[in-house]
């Protein structure tokens, strides 16, 4: 899939900017889209995330069959709609948002649907959202959905739309999405119970990251 005009994904990073979390004491967080190059590191990040930041919540055979599920989906590094969240040099977070039907999973997720949804009637995706658990509940997954809302926002989205694991519903509920269906992800032996949640678009923060 070619990437998005005007977002050369294969360029080196562009200068990051910077993100302070709103509470006492604030963390402050520096941020960028990813490009292909990011790829490596994320896919590390991520699994160390899914490993570790879900142990409250599921199970062990749970937590591998998530494996499966779960994971950075280069479709959106390729649309220039996934950041990277840094703090002092490291990796802190990832997450994005995505104007294509695919509402969650993975490169390897069997159903995927690329096709572009329609701004006046459709709900932009929130994607892919991981923080590395050194970083955890510091702010890093707020920074990463403001900067989605306001880039879904910018792009003529009225509403936000996610599948949420268990460990990522806390974060979602207290940003303000609602619980619409519950659903049970089979995979490799084990039930991975997920989340659909909603949200209108609120927030069209500061942000000019993104096409
Ligand atoms: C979900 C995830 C991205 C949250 O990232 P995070 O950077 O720790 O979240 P934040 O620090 O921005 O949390 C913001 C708020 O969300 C809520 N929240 C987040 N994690 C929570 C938890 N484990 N328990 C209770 N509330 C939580 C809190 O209200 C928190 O604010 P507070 O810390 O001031 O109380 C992270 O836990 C993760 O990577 N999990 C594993 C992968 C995963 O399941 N991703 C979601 C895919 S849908």
């Amino acid at each position: 899939m070619p990437a998005q005009a005007g977002v050369d994904t294969h360029a080196r990073p562009q200068r990051f900017r910077e993100a302070r979390t709103a509470r006492p004491g604030a963390v402050m967080f520096a941020h960028r889209l990813a490009v292909l190059a990011d790829r490596p590191a994320l896919e590390e990040l991520a699994g160390a995330a899914i490993d570790q930041l879900q142990r409250d919540y599921l199970q062990p055979d749970q937590i591998a069959a998530s494996r499966a599920i779960m994971g950075v989906d280069t479709q959106l590094i390729q649309d220039g709609t996934y950041f990277v969240v840094h703090h002092e040099g490291r990796l802190a977070g990832c997450g994005g948002w995505s104007r294509r039907a695919t509402l969650y999973g993975g490169d390897e997720i069997a159903g995927r649907n690329d096709s572009m949804l329609d701004p006046a009637v459709d709900a932009a995706r929130i994607r892919a959202m991981y923080t590395h658990p050194r970083f955890a509940r510091r702010g890093v997954g707020r920074v990463v959905l403001s900067l989605c809302e306001a880039a879904a926002a910018a792009a003529g989205f009225q509403r936000l739309e996610l599948m949420a694991t268990m460990a990522g519903q806390p974060l979602y509920t207290s940003y303000g999405f609602a619980p619409v269906e519950r659903v049970d992800h089979a995979s490799g032996g084990a039930i991975v119970p997920l989340v659909r949640m909603v949200k209108p678009v609120t927030r069209r923060g500061a942000s000019s990251d993104g096409p």
